[in-house]
């Protein structure tokens, strides 16, 4: 199986991608990513030589290289990804993630071969009562959310035009190793780590529903293998948090840690303006994927957060080459030697 995972240098598929190398000694991954901020190539240092891993830099949006390369099925993880950015200039994400999914799904037709899109709850809008269900309604609030619905209804349109084997993930928010520090958990564990202030947008009771990478990951595999054609898949963990609690649970295990004083980093939290139409609550009801496919989260948010506070505890290199930039040169001089030779 040849396996086309876009966006592979980024936060959850650089994780997919090593999660699938590992289970499936007969994959080979091609993990094609245009190298935007967000893609980082030290995110697979570990798995970089192997064999069964191929990387290309480009654009998704670039039929020409898409009708190229070789591949039996489609993951589509690339995106423009977060929701600040999106509020100040939403084209790109519109280019990326509603152009690009659409010549994807171009190329998918025209092989036949099967796709699978990564979305998001955040397609659902925000919710005061219970929990988003596949048949909730489509109701984006920000830019990046309305970018993913739009591409969403397009999968949707191949299924039913093209009879395309395509199916739908839609996950709550991820947390876990390699996630770029612009998202809030690693950033409140490095602004906590450096002693810098810990921006909360408005009240901080905004509610997310955590869910850790590898979890995240082995169910998009499941629905890979296990899902029906047009189907959609919601994904999460039943954990509900207010971002407030989340800050000063980080806090505490940085605290411990590090015997210091939890006042010390508690001080370091400062509310900030809200995010303008700052969704208040996401919260996702799993039923569908647990009962129909049997996927069934395995990690408990509790160790989670500490492992994952670990972890960037001991990679500190790997995310102070983010802050200073040094990141963006692995691709020229790992890559660029390598296409000299
Ligand atoms: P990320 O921002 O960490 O990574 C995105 C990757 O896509 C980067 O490597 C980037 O270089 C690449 N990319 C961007 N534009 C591209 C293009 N035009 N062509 C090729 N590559 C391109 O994102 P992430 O947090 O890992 O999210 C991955 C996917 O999962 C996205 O589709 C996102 O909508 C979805 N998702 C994320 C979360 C979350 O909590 N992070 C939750 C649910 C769903
Ligand atoms: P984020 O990680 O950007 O994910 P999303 O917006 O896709 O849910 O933000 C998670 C929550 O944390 C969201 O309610 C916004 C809030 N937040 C802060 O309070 N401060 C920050 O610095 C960031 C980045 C987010």
């Amino acid at each position: 199986m040849k396996l086309l995972v876009t966006g592979g240098a980024g936060f959850i598929a650089s994780n997919y991608i090593r999660h699938i190398l590992s289970t499936y000694p007969d994959y080979h991954i091609i993990n094609l990513d245009k190298l935007t901020y967000a893609g980082n190539l030290e995110n697979l240092k570990d798995i970089e030589t192997s064999d069964r891993y191929t990387f290309i830099k480009g654009d998704i949006c670039d039929g020409e290289l898409l009708r190229e390369t070789e591949f039996d099925a489609i993951i589509n993880f690339a995106a423009e990804s977060h929701v600040d950015r999106s509020i100040l200039d939403a084209q790109p994400f519109l280019q990326t993630n509603v152009m690009g999914t659409c010549s994807l799904l171009e190329i998918a037709r025209q092989r036949g071969c099967t796709f699978l899109h990564v979305s998001t709850d955040e397609v659902y809008g925000s919710t005061t009562e219970g929990a988003f269900n596949e048949a909730s309604p489509l109701l984006p609030n920000s830019p990046y959310a309305a970018s993913k619905a739009s591409s969403d209804l397009l999968v949707r349109s191949y299924v039913e035009t093209h009879n395309l084997k395509a199916m739908i993930t839609r996950c709550s928010n991820n947390y876990g190793p390699y996630q770029f520090p612009e998202k809030l958990i690693p950033l409140v564990i490095i602004n906590a780590l450096n002693r810098n202030p810990i921006p909360v947008y408005g009240d901080g009771m905004n509610v997310r529903d955590w869910i850790h990478v590898t979890d995240h990951c082995r169910a998009v595999d499941a629905v890979f293998h296990n899902g029906t054609t047009g189907g959609i898949y919601n994904i999460g963990s039943r954990n509900e948090r207010q971002n407030i609690e989340i800050v000063n649970l980080i806090l505490s295990i940085v605290a411990e840690k590090f015997h210091v004083e939890e006042k010390v980093l508690t001080n370091l939290i400062s509310y900030v303006r809200d995010r303008k139409g700052h969704d208040r609550r996401y919260a996702i009801d799993p039923s569908r994927i647990e009962q129909e496919i049997g996927w069934k989260p395995d990690i408990n948010f509790e160790d989670g957060i500490e492992k994952t506070i670990e972890w960037y505890i001991s990679n500190k290199q790997w995310w102070q080459r983010i802050l200073s930039g040094d990141y963006m040169t692995y691709y020229n001089t790992q890559y660029g030697e390598r296409l000299k030779t």
